[in-house]
């Protein structure tokens, strides 16, 4: 299998619950290396261009509005299999369909707010690791 890389959020619900260490720990236990993050805050115009995918679609607007309503960190992980092998670790978007031991399982409230962002795709990856990070951020990039 492929080194891959992957870009996740921890969500502004992750945060304001006090649980940035704990998925951080999680996802370190579950081997990914941490190449990038920092706390940000994204606006409802960054946030928008983040998820442009789903403009359009009736959840965009509270999505938009939730993913700027606080502080979030983004990081860049990788690992074999980073796509898929993370996207098993958070489960199902909705975390009353996510299997028992997720991330979301265990901590999300709702669709709306399920405390973590992993990429679809290794394209999208990438896509969205340069939507946060200049080449100087990422750890693993530099001579
Ligand atoms: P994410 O992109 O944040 O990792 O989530 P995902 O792939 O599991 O889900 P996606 O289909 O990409 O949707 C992005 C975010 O939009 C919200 N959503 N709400 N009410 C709904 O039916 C609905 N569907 C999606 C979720 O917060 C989801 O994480
Ligand atoms: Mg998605």
């Amino acid at each position: 299998m492929a080194i891959e890389r992957t870009l996740t959020i921890l969500k502004p619900d992750c945060v304001r619950k006090n649980l940035v260490g704990e998925v951080t720990r999680r996802i370190q236990k579950a081997g990914f290396d941490i190449l990038a993050m920092k706390m940000t805050r994204l606006t409802p115009d960054t946030a928008a261009g983040f998820y442009a995918v789903h403009k359009g679609k009736p959840f965009f607007d509270s999505l938009v509005e939730f993913m700027s309503s606080g502080p979030c960190v983004p990081m860049i992980l990788e690992k074999e299999n980073a796509i898929e092998d993370f996207r098993k670790l958070i489960g199902s978007t909705n975390p009353e369909e996510a299997d028992e031991g997720t991330i979301r399982a265990d901590f999300a409230d709702s669709v709306g707010e399920n405390i973590v962002h992993g990429s679809d795709s290794v394209e999208n990856g990438k896509l969205e690791a340069a939507y946060f990070f200049s080449e100087q951020e990422v750890v693993a990039n530099k001579s």
